[in-house]
């Protein structure tokens, strides 16, 4: 169940899509249908994730398990308490119940707007992982610390903070997002080079951590402004597994055409 890999070794493509704030119930069946209905047998060579809304997810998982769709189901946050007076939190337990596989956790999104900081992110990591939900944990740099040179260290400290204190299996069942906040939302997305090369030293940061298997066993992927029409620069990148969409991952055909994308990528 938490294989990452396929029989050759090498890692599963990932295309995850992170609908964000947007869709209400009935749009979220609409949207959810029309992408199973885009679908076909050799997307299960590639790992299809979709996160709506909380408020998405039982009538998501309705569509997806009406049409036996291989298509997996995620959230976009969690709290790590297993329950109690946290007025509007969501546990991992209810995530569990609606099928869960995949929870996004530290999204640039929730740091800015929300205070979550890497401790946070941390204790959200490992309230996942205990109940065998795998988090897709982003990190990215502002333009301000791109300026500054200081890229890659940054998230080097993101993920060293995040994933403090896992161990070498739960890593390699788990994602990480690289996201840099410039390129989410503006249509400017990195080049295929930055995207690289930040995916690479994301990797060999975990391998410091928890050695070069189970780094060599987790996805990394690149997220903003990924559309169709740069996707096919970024995905063969070797160290890029796929992508975290935003706004393409909104539109059926879009969607569908960015995992087709990573099909032949791979
Ligand atoms: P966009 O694809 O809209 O830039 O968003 C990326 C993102 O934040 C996915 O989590």
């Amino acid at each position: 169940m938490f294989g990452s890999t396929q029989q050759d070794g090498t890692r599963t493509p990932m295309i995850a899509g992170n609908w964000k704030m947007n869709k209400t119930t009935v749009e979220a069946v609409t949207l959810s249908q029309q992408i199973s209905f885009e679908s076909d047998k050799a997307w299960e060579a590639v790992e299809v994730v979709i996160c709506p809304p909380f408020t998405d997810l039982k009538s998501v998982f309705n569509v997806l398990a009406f049409d036996h769709s291989s298509i997996k189901l995620g959230a976009q946050d969690v709290y790590w308490e297993p329950d109690g007076a946290y007025t509007g939190a969501i546990s991992v337990s209810m995530l569990k119940e609606l099928t869960c596989e995949y929870c996004i956790v530290g999204h640039s999104e929730r740091r800015e707007y929300f205070g979550e900081t890497d401790e946070m992110v941390n204790k959200k990591v490992k309230a996942l992982l205990a109940q065998g939900i795998r988090p897709i944990m982003c990190c990215g740099e502002s333009m301000e610390v791109r300026d500054a040179g200081e890229t890659l260290d940054f998230i080097a400290e993101q993920v060293r903070l995040g994933w403090a204190g896992v161990n070498e299996e739960d890593v390699a069942r788990s994602v990480i997002a690289y996201e840099p906040i410039w390129a989410i939302g503006t249509g400017r997305a990195a080049t295929p080079e930055q995207a690289q090369e930040a995916c690479a030293h994301i990797r060999s940061v975990v391998a410091d951590l928890v050695g070069s298997d189970a780094a060599g066993k987790m996805r990394v992927l690149y997220g903003g402004s990924m559309n169709t029409g740069n996707a096919e620069l970024f995905l063969p990148q070797s160290d890029v597994d796929g992508g975290l969409i935003g706004g393409a991952s909104l539109d059926a055909k879009a969607f569908s055409a960015l995992v087709e994308m990573a099909l032949k990528a791979k």
